[in-house]
């Protein structure tokens, strides 16, 4: 079904390193009708209200903003530590390629906040997992989480599963 967007996104070999299959979601982007069909199979995707869409960044700040207007939430932005500049909470995470850790402000969701989370890939699932940590530490409820890819191989996606996120990817 989502054929006409898994075409407009290319794998570029060993980047950033050697062996890393990397998805390039820019030639998505650029794409006027595929970016557009992205969203709004997205927005579709989205069950019941939501009050903040969560985008990891960098990539997942694009989608969540996206996602937000059509669904009438507010955009919550997780970011590389040491980027926000009030109070904040951080999660170490490991990663496909390396490891890094994201924050959140500390006051930036109310307790009990339908927070939808979004990315532009899943793969091993350290970023997202540690997103839903972050998110459930402020008092969130996340109870689902959407991507534009998954690798399914990776395991990613299974893993948020198994931590009662209902995931779903446009293109696997
Ligand atoms: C990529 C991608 C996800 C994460 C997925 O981000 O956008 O956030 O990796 O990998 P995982 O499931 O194995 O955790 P990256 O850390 O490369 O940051 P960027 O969006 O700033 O390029
Ligand atoms: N993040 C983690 N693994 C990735 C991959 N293979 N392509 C793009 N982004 C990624």
């Amino acid at each position: 079904m989502n054929d006409d967007l898994r075409a407009l996104i290319r794998t570029i070999p060993d980047f950033p390193k050697p062996g890393i299959q990397f998805r390039d979601i820019t030639t998505l982007l650029l794409d006027p009708a595929g970016l557009a069909a992205c969203v709004e199979r997205m927005v579709a995707a989205t069950e019941g209200p939501v009050d903040l869409v969560a985008g990891i960044e960098a990539r997942g700040f694009l989608f969540a903003a996206a996602l937000a207007v059509p669904l009438r939430a507010g955009v919550l932005l997780i970011r590389k530590d040491g980027k926000l500049p009030g109070a904040t909470i951080a999660e170490d995470y490991a990663l496909e390629y390396g490891s890094d850790r994201i924050a959140i402000h500390a006051d930036a969701c109310a307790p009990g906040a339908r927070v939808l989370l979004v990315d532009d890939l899943i793969a091993t699932g350290g970023t997202a997992r540690a997103a839903v940590r972050l998110l459930r530490k402020a008092g969130a409820e996340v109870r689902q989480a959407q991507f534009v890819v998954d690798l399914p191989d990776l395991g990613g996606a299974q893993r948020l599963r198994d931590e009662d996120i209902a995931v779903s990817a446009l293109v696997a």
